[in-house]
């Protein structure tokens, strides 16, 4: 799957400022907020163990991770306390009441079949 970006709906502008909310759209898994007032995605994966944040406690523009409490700044997707890491972040545009993020197709994921296959033909074991 490849193309260009879309702008994908991701909700109502008073929900999303109520509480985060997951979606997934083109492969992507995001988690969009509304943060004073400001749209905001990150990357649904908990950069610890990928544990989806939605649910997390969410406060001052933080989110905690509900599985072990990492916590990450909802707008820059920082992950507080270690300096230049954190969650990829995704564009956003209010439209109407409805918010909106900017969505390129994840690349495709490879399957165990082809990545043996793949393996195979590198040791030069299979035919191309
Ligand atoms: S999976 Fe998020 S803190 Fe462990």
């Amino acid at each position: 799957m490849s193309g260009p970006p879309s702008w994908v709906d991701a909700g109502a502008v008073d929900d999303l400022a109520q509480s985060p909310r997951a979606m997934s759209a083109l492969g992507r898994h995001v988690l969009v907020a509304v943060v004073d007032g400001e749209p905001c995605a990150v990357d649904n994966a908990c950069l610890h163990r990928g544990a989806s944040l939605e649910g997390g406690i969410c406060r001052d523009g933080a989110i905690t991770c509900p599985s072990h409490w990492w916590r990450y700044d909802l707008r820059t997707g920082a992950l507080l306390g270690q300096a230049g890491v954190g969650l990829a972040t995704y564009p956003c545009r209010v439209s109407g009441e409805r918010v909106e993020v900017l969505l390129s197709p994840a690349p495709p994921t490879m399957g165990i079949r082809e990545m043996l296959l793949a393996h195979a033909r590198a040791e030069g074991k299979a035919d191309a």
